[in-house]
């Protein structure tokens, strides 16, 4: 089976060249990797959440795809599209929200930031925080969760996101899956190798900076562009440290092992800075001279561009609308027509998981057993003085979790189960030991069901 693949790119702002070597390269190398099944998305419902300039957005997107394209991204091989021609997605995405904690999202690190910026200016806490911003990740869970994703690159920062989306997915199988795998948990996948180019200044390139290389400017413009690179005053002839410049560890992210070696002994041997930024040039422009044409052929036509991400769409809903179809019988949005057929099942289904059952015993106290999903009596507890102790008493057992579950096997042919230092039942008669052994541990699995 091939590894699916997904991530998506926010459209906000236009690529550079430090976008270009440590994520659009390596992803779209990956892509072409005999095992993967890769789906690329332009997240332009997450733009939505930091941006309302409507112009921004509409250009943003039209830069990203042209960009992916003109790099090499093959949109016949892998699905490429925009989220926001998935009505899926926003549909999956109320459907998580449903079952998504509230206090897990308090713990999101992006909302808690913006609580906390909030407060240290003596402000409301949330002050000038949307829903949108609030309910990103359960918006990133649906793109990750609608197409079953394996594995999912991205930055550090969204680590966080997609374990997230596997908390709100495995929530969700447990819910309504009736023991299916409704959901994958995905995985996040951080790329360690992958180049961060230093900008101008020598920073991490970054648009909050201003020291961005812009990835499709003219070759005049980026020949200027490099010019401006920050550099020792070493004058040519002098020995330059290779190891203490930016500039070569922008050259680094282009060029082969034997053009960087060349590089670091014509440094050493006092290339000057001008030749040096001459090279750099040479380099990036060759490596994307040919993308450049193809970037400008693109965006000056934008009908091609829409119908090639209108197809990609349709490839993504073949995987999206039945599957959402699925979800949506599983919490009950059915129709009218098969609905009693299903609710039966659930019925059945529902019958089918362990229980405790109260009853009163002849001695006048109150008593429960507890059974397995098959029916199996698993235990019968002591005798209680009123019924509410009993609800107390198994909530207390289903809430203390397995680890701290505590059995003794009183003779080889039974065993008590005890609660905070006191016995609260004990297993029916077993005919030997092993016996025994194995109903401890159908005794354990019954209760393992009850606590997830
Ligand atoms: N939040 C991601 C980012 O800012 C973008 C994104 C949206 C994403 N949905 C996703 C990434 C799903 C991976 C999977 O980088």
């Amino acid at each position: 089976m091939k590894t699916r693949i997904l991530t998506g790119i926010t459209t906000t702002g236009t690529p550079h060249l430090g976008n270009y070597a440590g994520a659009i390269r390596p992803a779209i190398q990956a892509s072409r990797a005999a095992d993967a099944d890769s789906f690329y998305f332009l997240a332009d419902y997450h733009a939505l959440i930091k941006c309302d300039d409507p112009l921004r957005i509409q250009q943003s997107r039209l830069d990203i795809a042209a960009t992916w394209l003109a790099c090499g991204l093959d949109a016949e091989r892998v699905t490429f599209y925009r989220q926001s021609d998935i009505p899926e997605i926003p549909e999956l995405t109320w459907l998580l929200t449903c079952v998504a904690g509230k206090g897990l999202l308090n713990r999101a690190h992006a909302y808690k930031a913006s609580v906390d910026k909030n407060l240290e200016k003596g402000e409301d806490p949330d002050a000038g925080i949307s829903m949108g911003l609030f309910s990103y990740p359960v918006l990133m869970a649906a793109d990750i969760l609608m197409f079953n994703a394996h594995k999912v690159p991205v930055g550090r920062d969204q680590i966080q996101h997609v374990e997230m989306a596997r908390d709100i997915g495995q929530r969700f199988n447990h819910l309504f899956g009736n023991g299916k795998e409704l959901f994958t948990a995905p995985e996040a996948l951080i790329e360690e190798n992958v180049a961060t180019l230093p900008g101008l200044d020598g920073r991490k390139m970054s648009k909050s900076y201003d020291n961005t290389i812009p990835l499709f400017a003219s070759s005049k413009a980026l020949k200027s562009t490099i010019a401006r690179i920050v550099t020792d005053s070493r004058l040519p002839g002098e020995a330059k440290d290779p190891d203490d410049s930016h500039l070569f560890t922008l050259y680094q992210a282009f060029a082969t092992p034997t053009q960087l070696a060349e590089f670091r002994t014509a440094l050493l041997e006092g290339l000057a800075w001008g030749e040096a930024k001459q090279r750099l040039f040479e380099l990036i422009d060759s490596e994307l001279g040919e993308a450049r044409e193809r970037y400008q052929a693109l965006i000056t036509r934008p009908g091609d561009l829409e119908d090639i991400l209108q197809a990609g769409a349709a490839k993504a809903r073949k995987v999206a609308t039945p599957f959402l179809a699925e979800l949506r019988e599983a919490v009950g949005l059915r129709n009218f027509r098969s609905a009693v057929k299903s609710a039966n099942q659930d019925k059945k289904k529902a019958g089918k998981t362990a229980r405790f059952a109260s009853f009163r015993d002849v001695d006048g106290s109150f008593r429960f057993r507890f059974f397995a999903a098959d029916g199996e009596e698993l235990l019968l507890s002591r005798g209680f003085s009123d019924p509410k102790a009993i609800g107390v008493a198994t909530q207390q057992l289903v809430a203390q979790g397995l680890d701290a579950l505590e059995l003794r096997a009183d003779e080889d042919s039974r065993f008590s189960l005890w609660l905070d230092g006191e016995r609260l039942a004990e297993s029916p008669d077993q005919t030997d030991r092993q016996a025994l052994e194995a109903a401890m541990l159908r005794l354990r699995q019954a209760l393992a069901t009850l606590m997830v």
